[in-house]
């Protein structure tokens, strides 16, 4: 019998999400991964995963998926995909365009995303985790700067809170994580953290809190962060 336990990480194409998948093999866990297309994997290409198509802010794309993966069965659902937003971070300048891409793939879609996978999640040990970011935090937001970016994350913070609210009684456990500030395209090269450090904290963070039922923002390292 396969004992392994199993992942789903939405958004691996890159950066942490691609860290994520290492880590996990690496610890053992049979993983599924999506990237928007799976006939062009990048990256995920050779290693010993499955691969689904998904643009996370395409509804018919969250349905094919959550089709394609009926019957599937995961100890660890990982939204993972995210984007900054228009440089300029301004709300006085934002367009509807840039302020609609930024809200649906950061806050909405990934909402609509756990709503439709909640099924294949392990009604017990079951993690579902949302990589958020600790400039989410309203009562942190001391210094502002990256203003849109900050405010989609506290809508996506918002937006999980409600879901677990609305989830009734249930073992699963709702983990909103931030992974330090990491080397990746959209951390820079100035981050301290290099992928590898924060994905094993993460990770971490998800094998210590299976089971626990409830709700948990979190850095990469276990410390508590003030919605
Ligand atoms: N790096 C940091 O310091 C940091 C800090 C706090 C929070 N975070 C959060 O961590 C997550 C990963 O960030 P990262 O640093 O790894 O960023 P990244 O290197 O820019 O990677 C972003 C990932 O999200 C995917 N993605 C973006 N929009 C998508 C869409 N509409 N549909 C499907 N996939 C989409 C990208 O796929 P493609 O390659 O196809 O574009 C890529 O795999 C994000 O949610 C980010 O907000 C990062």
């Amino acid at each position: 019998m396969n004992t392994a336990k199993s992942a789903l990480i939405i958004g691996a194409s890159r950066g942490l999400g691609l860290g994520l998948v290492r880590e996990l093999l690496e610890r053992g866990w049979d993983v599924t991964a999506t990237v928007r297309d799976a006939a062009h994997p990048g990256d995920l290409a050779g290693l010993p995963l499955r691969i689904e198509s998904l643009l996370l802010d395409d509804i018919h794309s969250q349905d094919r998926l959550a089709e394609t993966l009926a019957g599937a069965h995961y100890d660890l659902v990982f939204i993972n995909a995210g984007i900054y937003g228009p440089a300029h971070q301004s709300a006085i300048d934002a367009t509807l365009a840039e302020v609609g891409q930024l809200f649906m793939v950061n806050a909405v879609a990934p909402l609509r995303l756990a709503e439709r996978l909640l099924p294949r999640l392990d009604g017990e040990q079951g993690v579902l985790a949302f990589m958020t970011s600790e400039l989410g935090s309203v009562t942190g937001n001391e210094s502002g700067g990256m203003a849109l970016y900050r405010a989609s994350k506290a809508a996506l913070n918002s937006l999980t809170r409600s879901f677990v609210a609305e989830l009734g009684e249930t073992g699963i456990t709702v983990l909103n994580l931030h992974p330090g500030w990491v080397r990746t395209d959209m951390g820079g090269e100035a981050a301290p953290l290099d992928v590898p450090t924060s994905v094993k904290g993460l990770a971490d963070q998800v094998e210590s809190h299976a089971g626990r039922g409830g709700q948990f923002y979190l850095d990469y390292q276990g410390t508590t962060i003030d919605w």
